[in-house]
């Protein structure tokens, strides 16, 4: 069926003007003024609202089997969560272990998103280890349209590999025209500032933050970028969090290093006093890398709009209050992760477009355009004749408070309890099918496929 959304301001990462978008099937077939639509047509009136791009998370954690459990989303449960959020497309990590085979983690990862998502997808292929193996199925999964791999520089025997496995990798992406991304902190470092506060009977939350200083960071942002520079691939670093981190990320780029830069809502929104709350309360924003000091957030904050950080995604990743129970007693075994795929947006927009932090234009970029371009998911992030019809009507005077009571993700928490948000999508259309209206789901929960990249 046409669809036909009217008189919105229709906003990209480069401009803004008021204009109807038709959608014919699944594709933008006209942008313009007055149009007019064949009967039978759905029409949508988007009048005092915003009309953005489908937005992207590149950096989300579904099906995750990790420190001893597993994150608690479906795709059917994170995908009407992300909808609900404006989002309509996300890349997964797909993340076997170091013992684990790569394609054998690569079916199961594909085959628990298969028929399973109300949005779109795609997957990082995950590098745990490099061998003749490993190499050839790599091949393979990028011929099968997974264009970018994740390495985790912490995580050591786990996710990580080392760093012989490291410059295998890179040179492999470098040859297939694949981008890498990563998990930048120092594992060895991380071990041995772990045993020593455990030893001192620092336990609690708290002292996560200090386990992970920002020169760990550092450390794994330069070691990867300098393993970029000797093998000429192309690198994005996710979650960065701090000053550090970006300053190497920043020199490196000087250097000609191709390197892009993420960073993710929880480190935008929380600082650390969130995860050093009292009676173990701070679990819930324990993740890695880990919450900073107000000063990094600043940094963040103005590095997006500069373009220095690339993108926000969410590293969404929901351990429930149980799960993180694991952790009392020693931080070290507290499961590590924020869910956010269902605020991202509303957080973005509410504390960078709508109270003056951050330009609407960078901030439809960093949350959707940019992510399209740097993954070859050319059909996504524009609103343009032959794009996807993903779009967000979005409502900029809605005023609502964030409450696990009323959300999606499949968790009993919500790190953004009591968070005000200044707007909201109403209207969110996945490839040309209207998937959220009236901020309810009424989407097609196995309507989501698996993009291919090119
Ligand atoms: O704390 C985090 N980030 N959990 C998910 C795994 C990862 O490192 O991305
Ligand atoms: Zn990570
Ligand atoms: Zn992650």
């Amino acid at each position: 069926m046409a669809l036909l959304i009217k008189n919105g301001e229709v906003i990209t990462a480069e401009s803004r003007s008021f204009a109807d978008v038709y959608c014919e099937g699944e594709t933008i077939t006209a942008v313009g003024t007055n149009l007019s639509a064949p009967e039978g047509t759905e029409v949508i009136d988007a009048t005092g609202k915003y009309v953005f791009p489908g937005f992207i998370d590149p950096h989300v954690h579904i099906h995750l089997p990790f420190m001893g459990t597993f994150a608690k989303d479906t795709h059917t449960t994170a995908s009407i969560a992300a909808l609900h959020g404006g989002t309509t497309t996300y890349i997964e990590m797909c993340c076997p272990s170091r013992a684990d085979d790569a394609m054998e983690g690569y079916q199961l990862w594909k085959g628990k998103a298969k028929g399973n998502s109300a949005c779109d997808y795609s997957f990082h292929m995950s590098v745990s280890k490099f061998d003749s193996t490993t190499e050839q199925q790599l091949r393979e999964i990028v011929k099968d349209g997974i264009r970018s791999f994740k390495v985790f520089l912490a995580y050591k025997d786990f996710f990580g590999v080392y760093d012989d496995e490291l410059y295998e990798t890179l040179k492999l992406a470098k040859e297939l025209d694949v981008v890498v991304t990563a998990h930048c902190e120092n594992a060895d470092i991380i071990a041995q500032l772990q045993q020593k506060l455990i030893a001192e009977g620092k336990t609690g939350p708290g002292w996560h933050e200090p386990s992970r200083p920002a020169r760990v960071e550092a450390e794994g942002t330069h070691h990867f970028a300098s393993f970029l520079e000797m093998t000429g691939a192309t690198g994005y670093v996710v979650h960065l969090s701090c000053q550090a981190a970006l300053e190497a990320a920043v020199a490196a780029k000087a250097r000609g290093v191709k390197i892009h830069v993420e960073s993710v809502i929880p480190h935008l929104i929380f600082d650390k006093s969130f995860a050093e709350r009292d009676n173990f309360e701070g679990a819930k924003w324990v993740m890695s890398p880990p919450l900073r000091d107000k000063e990094n957030q600043k940094i963040l904050w103005d590095g997006l709009g500069q373009g220095l950080v690339d993108t926000i995604a969410t590293d969404h990743c929901p351990f429930d209050l149980e799960q993180k129970e694991m952790g009392r007693g020693d931080f070290t075994k507290i499961p590590n992760g924020i869910p956010g795929i269902e605020d991202r947006v509303n957080m973005l927009y509410t504390y960078g477009v709508s109270r003056g932090n951050l330009d609407i234009h960078r901030f439809v970029d960093s949350a959707s355009t940019r992510a399209a371009q740097l993954f070859g998911l050319t059909s996504k992030g524009r609103i343009a004749v032959g794009a996807d019809a993903d779009l967000v009507v979005y409502d900029p005077n809605y005023r609502g408070i964030i409450s696990a009571s009323s959300h999606h993700v499949n968790n009993d928490y919500s790190g953004f309890e009591g968070f005000e948000i200044d707007g909201k999508p109403s209207v969110v259309t996945v490839r040309g099918q209207v998937a959220i209206r009236d901020g309810e789901f009424v989407g097609d929960t196995s309507r989501g496929k698996l993009v291919r990249r090119s």
